[in-house]
């Protein structure tokens, strides 16, 4: 340690931080765990901290001030204050209950059977192929069909899917330029409509549902004698087909990544398929897809050996929680078979990922097929990331299986 303190902004992120985030994590880690923000908020990266943010219920999640300010009055400010994951209770309960209904486990447990056949589909496809994009081709099709088929989205639109959702997620980043916000305010007015079209039709429909579609029991569902509003509904579904794929496309890619800069764990991985629930944990404790979170403090609060003030703005390091050494021995080694392993991609508190358990299913399902019908994987070019510091994926991941 120099006795400095480490130079750096959430909000003056830049491209070296985002292509390797996890030195410059450490070191924070090490000598700023509270790091002061030069707006007055700050990034948090032990372990402990990132988890009493997320534990406490005095901790808020409701953006209407600062998504005021970001993005004044447009279609993003109104998707983004109305989804239940910037919202508090009590309505974050109530819609919370709603959605839960489509997420158990039965109904989950009753996708295993379409995620398999997808993923059959998926992998012979490839193997004719022989060289492909580990994303457009593999990572990313699997959860935005599952999503797809649960919202009953129909499929001309559904190619459509992963650039309206990195356009509408990717101006949650802490520093957008004009022409993205433009960009995620066209993707929720068009997405808006084909939702709006796609309920009203259901709701004057109810009987036209697939068998497995969700849709339905949003649009008439209850919880403490309320229904959600045409808006809630059509901003509630934006975010759970967002949410529903664009992660978990980068568990997948994310996963064959740390596989092949990681030899030896991906022999491990073949010779003993079996490991594949502990490797998911991995991969996504190593890699998160979701890398930083926020909320703000609705009362004082203690971390470390400082008191933050009642109003903060906090930013929340999932990524360097998740290695942090204090929680997890030899945090930067990749180990497949890691006991125990809690890792907090899905964070924990009231607004643990609710798709959690599905992404799990995908995940276990598509990275385990695909390692044990390609043991010859291999990269075929270059690979490129997102330009994003709050998900971490790939665009761009060319591979070769013979
Ligand atoms: C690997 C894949 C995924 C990761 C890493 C992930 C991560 C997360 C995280 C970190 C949050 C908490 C956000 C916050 O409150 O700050 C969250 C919330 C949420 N996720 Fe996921 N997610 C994944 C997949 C999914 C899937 C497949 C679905 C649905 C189909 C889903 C639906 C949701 C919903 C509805 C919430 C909001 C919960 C609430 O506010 O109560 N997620 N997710």
């Amino acid at each position: 340690m120099d006795g400095t303190m480490p130079r750096f902004d959430i909000n003056e992120i830049d491209a070296a931080f985002i292509a390797d985030p996890y030195p410059t994590l450490a070191r924070l880690r090490r000598e700023s765990p509270v790091h002061q923000n030069a707006d007055g908020s700050v990034f948090l990266t032990r372990f402990a901290d990132v988890q009493k943010v997320y534990q406490s219920r005095d901790m808020l999640s409701d953006k209407t001030e600062e998504f005021g300010r970001k993005f004044g009055e447009c279609p993003l400010r109104t998707h983004h204050t109305t989804s239940l994951v910037f919202n508090d209770p009590p309505k974050h309960t109530v819609v919370r209950k709603l959605l839960a209904g489509a997420f158990t486990p039965r109904k989950l447990a009753e996708f295993e059977p379409l995620i398999d056949r997808i993923v059959d589909r998926l992998l012979d496809r490839v193997d004719e192929m022989g060289r492909f994009d580990m994303i457009d081709d593999f990572a990313k099709v699997l959860p935005t069909e599952i999503i797809s088929f649960m919202l009953g989205v129909p499929e001309e639109i559904r190619p459509q899917l992963r650039s309206y959702s990195l356009a509408i997620l990717g101006a949650l980043d802490p520093v957008v330029p004009q022409d993205r916000l433009d960009a995620g305010n066209r993707a929720v007015t068009e997405f808006s409509e084909v939702l709006d079209d796609l309920i009203t039709h259901r709701r004057a429909n109810p009987d036209g549902a697939a068998e497995g579609e969700v849709l339905e029991a949003l649009i008439f569902g209850e919880a403490d004698g309320t229904r959600l509003t045409q808006e809630e509904l059509i901003q509630n579904c934006i975010f759970l087909l967002n949410a529903g794929h664009e992660t978990t496309t980068s568990l997948v890619g994310n996963a064959v990544g740390t596989l092949l800069d990681n030899p030896g764990e991906h022999r491990r991985l073949i010779a003993d398929p079996g490991l594949i629930t502990t490797a998911v944990e991995e991969f996504l404790r190593v890699e998160s897809p979701l890398q930083i979170g926020n909320r703000r403090a609705g009362d004082d609060i203690e971390l470390e050996d400082r008191v933050l003030p009642k109003g903060t703005y906090i930013h929340t390091s999932i990524a360097a929680a998740n290695r942090d050494p204090a929680q997890f021995a030899d945090p930067d080694r990749v180990d497949l078979g890691r006991r125990p392993n809690r890792q907090i991609a899905f964070i924990t508190g009231i607004h643990v990922c609710l798709g959690a358990t599905l992404a799990r299913i995908e995940g276990r399902i598509a990275i385990g097929k695909l390692v044990e019908r390609f043991p010859e994987l291999a990269p075929d070019g270059t690979a490129q990331r997102l330009p994003l510091a709050r998900f971490r994926g790939f665009t761009r991941l060319p591979v070769r299986v013979r």
